[in-house]
């Protein structure tokens, strides 16, 4: 895969990852605001949590071995997917296991903070590893087998 191709499909991820988000992020508000229409919360959560570790998965597996080489900073972007991937499983992990124990109300406010919490993550990968300036066709990279 060219780099300009992972580029694509890792931020075609994020695009759907965000479309899932503000579904989520608008039912939370919905409860929070009191409005008798609400939609299924924990729902929500479960499948955003299912498309963010498939799409961690693929970011991994496409990234841990071009990223560290790409550049000079090329071991300090490696480190900052490691840390933001921790960190992101650990706050979903702790979202999922708490919605169905808290109130609506204390869930909704969780999961508010929580979509603001990932699209900060989302921000920071595209800055440090998904910029056009990081995976750049033009890039030589050691062992790349597939042209
Ligand atoms: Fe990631
Ligand atoms: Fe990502």
């Amino acid at each position: 895969m060219k780099p300009s191709e992972i580029r694509l499909e890792l931020l075609q991820q994020h695009d759907q990852i965000r479309v899932i988000m503000e579904v989520t992020k608008t039912i939370a508000e919905s409860i929070s605001a009191g409005r008798p229409r609400r939609g299924d919360l924990s729902g929500c959560v479960l499948r955003l949590a299912d498309a963010v570790r498939a799409h961690n998965c693929r970011e991994e597996a496409l990234l841990l071995d071009f990223i560290p080489s790409v550049d000079a900073w090329g071991g300090a972007r490696e480190a900052i997917m490691r840390k933001e991937h921790i960190q992101e499983h650990a706050r979903l992990d702790v979202a999922l296991r708490g919605i169905p124990l808290a109130s609506p109300d204390l869930a909704a406010v969780g999961v508010v903070a929580l979509m603001r919490l990932m699209r900060e993550h989302m921000d920071r990968e595209e800055a440090a590893f998904l910029g056009e300036d990081v995976l750049r066709d033009d890039v030589v990279v050691a062992n790349q087998t597939d042209g």
